[in-house]
C-alpha cells in the first residue's frame, strides 16, 4: 500500500504550497525501499553525514531490492558539499581485460542471442563496493562497519517484501530467468506466489556483507569474496580474473556543470552520457518561452521531443569512455552549439529521425531495473546516486555461496555497430568494447542549485535510455511549470531517443486531441507497456526545509527527521 502524502496540518500552515512524502529539517533519504531509507536516516541520526548514509542505503538496497541494488554491479554518484564544492564518482563496471570488440558475435559476425545479457560473459568488473568504499574513505565520518552492519542483519533475518518486490518475483519471465541458475532459484524462486510481507532470508549474502564489514571494501576485490567470484567465472566460462578485480578503481571527476535559466545543474560526466545529453536537451529548451506553453499540450511535447532527438543523435555520435575516445565536451556543452540545434527545429513539424542518418535494425526491450536514491543531511551535504545491475537481477546469475547477483552491463556497449542494446540505443564505434573500457551509461544522478548556489533539487531515476529525458522533465516541471516536487515527479512522462522514431508515452497521459495534433505534426506515438517510465526518488530544498518524494511508479519511499 502506498503511504499517504504527508500533508499534516502543522506543515500545511508553515508550508502551504509544497506537498511531499516526507518533510524534514535535519535530513532526508528517498530510495526505492522504506527499510533502506530508514537505515540512511538512522545513520544520520547517529551523527553520520549524507555520504555515510549513502553507503548504508546502497548496501541496504543490495539486500532489500536485489533486482537492482547490488554488490555485483556499478553506479554513479554526484556530491555537492556545503562549502559549494562538488564532485562526481564513477564506479561503473569495466570491461574485463580478456574482452574484445567481437566477443558477442559468431563466426559470421552475427550477434549471438542472449550472450551479452544472460551469460557470465555479460558481466563487467563490478564497481559498487569499490565506489562505496572510496567515498567513505574520502568523505565519510562514521566507522565503515557501522554503515554495513545493518545490511548484514537485514540479509540474515530478512525483510518483508513490498508490492514491488512481489510483482517482480512473481513475474513469470523473472522466475524463468532466475531458474536458469540453480543458486538464484534456490533463494528467490518458489512454486507458490509471493505475498506482501513474506520474508526473504539471504544467509550467504549476509556472510559476504559481514566480510566486507569486517575487512573493508577491498575484501570484495582481494579477499574470499574475490576468490568466490573468480571460481564462479572459471566454472561458468566467464572472463573476469583476479587481475581485473585487483586493478578496478573508482574514478572521481568534476561533474558536468551548466546553467539552466537561473539554476546551476551538476550531473554525471562520461562514462555516463547523462550529464552531457541532459545539458544538450536543456540548453536547447532554454530558447523556449514556457510562459506561452501549456503543460502536456502538443507544443510542449513537440519542442521537448525535438530537442531530445537532437541530443540523442549526439549521444550516439560522440559519447563513450573518455579514456578511450576524445569527446568534444566543451563544444557539446556550449550554449552556441545547442542554440544552433534549437534553430534547426521546425516548431510545427517533426524532423524524421532518418534525416540524421543510421538505421535501426531491431529493438528488443527486456524489462529492466536500476535504482536511484537522493540524500541530504543537516549541513546541506547533497548526494545523488544511481546504481544498477542493468537488467532485472543483472544476468540472473548469483555467485555461488556469496549470495549476490552479477550485472549484465556489457550489453550497454555497442556489441555490433548499428545493433541496439536492450533499451533500443544504437551503438557507434565510440562505445565499442575494449579491455578496461567502461560501457556508456544513461544514468543521470543530478543536483540543481539556485543562482546563489544553494541546493534546490537532488534527483535521478532508473529507466535505461529514458533516464535522461525523465530528469529533464522533472527539471522543466519544477523550474518552468513551477510545480511542487510531488506534482513534478508524479506527472506522466514521455520520451524520445531519436531511434526508434516514436514518442513513447505513459498510459493515460495525453488527451486524444493532443495525440491527434502530434500525429498531424508527423510524430509516431506508442504507449509504454510497462508500469511507467522510471522511479524518480527526489528531494526539493526550500531554505532550511527538505521535501522528499518517492516516485509511486515503483513505490519509492522517503524518510526524514
Ligand atoms: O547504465 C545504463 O544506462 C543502464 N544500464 C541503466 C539500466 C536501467 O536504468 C534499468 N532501469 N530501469
Amino acid at each position: 500500500m502506498r503511504r499517504p502524502i504527508v500533508f499534516l496540518t502543522f506543515f500545511s500552515i508553515l508550508f502551504p504550497f509544497i506537498s511531499a512524502d516526507a518533510i524534514g529539517k535535519n535530513g532526508i533519504v528517498v530510495s526505492s525501499k522504506q527499510v533502506a531509507s530508514d537505515i540512511g536516516i538512522n545513520i544520520m541520526k547517529k551523527g553520520g553525514n549524507a555520504i555515510d548514509a549513502a553507503v548504508g542505503v546502497a548496501f541496504a538496497l543490495s539486500v532489500s531490492h536485489p533486482s537492482a541494488g547490488n554488490l555485483g554491479g556499478g553506479g554513479f554518484m554526484v556530491i555537492k558539499f556545503p562549502d559549494g564544492k562538488s564532485t562526481s564518482v564513477d564506479f561503473r563496471e569495466t570491461a574485463p581485460k580478456l574482452s574484445h570488440k567481437d566477443m558477442f558475435l559468431d563466426d559470421k559476425g552475427d550477434v549471438i542471442d542472449g550472450l551479452s545479457r544472460l551469460s557470465s560473459l555479460s558481466s563487467g568488473v563490478p564497481g559498487t563496493v569499490y565506489g562505496l568504499g572510496y567515498v567513505h574513505e574520502k568523505y565519510g565520518s562514521l566507522d565503515w562497519k557501522e554503515l554495513v552492519f545493518p545490511s548484514v542483519l537485514l540479509a540474515k533475518f530478512g525483510y518483508p517484501l513490498d508490492a514491488h518486490n512481489v510483482s517482480i518475483l512473481n513475474n513469470p519471465y523473472i522466475k524463468d530467468k532466475l531458474s536458469q541458475s540453480k543458486y538464484s532459484k534456490s533463494i528467490f524462486v518458489k512454486n507458490e506466489l509471493y505475498e506482501v510481507n513474506d520474508i526473504i532470508i539471504q544467509d550467504d549474502l549476509s556472510n559476504t556483507l559481514n566480510r566486507i564489514a569486517d575487512f573493508g571494501y577491498r575484501e570484495f576485490y582481494y579477499g574470499k569474496t574475490a576468490d568466490m567470484l573468480i571460481d564462479f567465472m572459471v566454472k561458468n566460462k566467464g572472463i573476469i580474473t583476479h587481475d581485473d578485480l585487483e586493478s578496478y578503481k573508482a574514478i572521481e571527476a568534476t561533474p558536468i556543470k551548466f546553467q539552466y535559466r537561473d539554476f546551476n545543474i551538476f550531473s554525471m560526466p562520461p562514462s555516463s552520457s547523462g550529464g552531457i545529453t541532459l545539458a544538450i536537451i536543456l540548453n536547447q529548451l532554454e530558447n523556449l518561452d514556457f510562459n506561452n506553453l501549456t503543460f502536456h499540450d502538443s507544443n510542449h511535447i513537440h519542442a521537448m521531443v525535438e530537442s531530445e532527438k537532437r541530443a540523442y543523435v549526439d549521444r550516439h555520435k560522440y559519447l563513450g569512455d573518455t579514456k578511450f575516445i576524445d569527446v568534444p565536451i566543451d563544444m557539446l556543452l556550449s550554449k552556441e552549439y545547442s542554440n544552433n540545434l534549437f534553430n534547426s527545429i521546425d516548431l510545427d513539424k517533426s524532423t524524421p529521425s532518418d534525416s540524421f542518418g543510421v538505421e535501426l535494425l531491431n529493438q528488443d526491450n527486456e524489462s529492466n531495473e536500476t535504482t536511484h536514491f537522493s540524500i541530504i543531511d543537516s549541513n546541506g551535504l547533497c548526494v545523488s546516486v544511481t546504481v544498477t545491475l542493468n537488467g532485472w537481477f543483472g544476468n540472473g546469475l548469483t555467485v555461488d555461496n556469496a549470495g549476490f547477483f552479477l550485472n549484465n552491463e556489457m550489453d550497454d556497449f555497442s556489441i555490433k555497430p548499428g545493433y541496439p542494446n536492450m533499451y533500443g540505443l544504437i551503438g557507434s564505434s565510440a562505445n565499442q568494447i575494449a579491455p578496461n573500457k567502461r560501457m556508456l551509461s544513461s544514468m543521470t544522478p543530478t543536483i540543481v542549485t539556485g543562482n546563489d548556489d544553494s541546493p534546490y533539487l537532488i534527483l535521478g531515476t532508473p529507466g535505461g535510455s529514458t533516464i535522461i529525458t525523465s530528469v529533464a522533465q522533472i527539471i522543466i516541471n519544477t523550474i518552468d511549470f513551477k510545480m511542487d516536487l510531488k506534482d513534478a515527479v508524479e506527472r506522466k512522462r514521455f520520451h524520445h531517443q531519436w531511434l526508434p522514431d516514436v514518442i513513447q508515452i505513459e498510459k493515460h497521459s495525453l488527451s486524444n486531441e493532443v495525440i491527434d495534433k502530434l500525429y498531424t505534426m508527423g510524430h509516431e506515438i506508442i504507449y509504454r507497456s510497462d508500469v511507467g517510465i522510471g522511479e524518480a526518488n527526489c528531494i526539493m530544498i526550500d531554505g532550511s526545509t527538505y521535501y522528499g518524494v518517492g516516485d509511486s511508479r515503483r513505490g519509492g519511499r522517503a524518510s526524514a527527521y
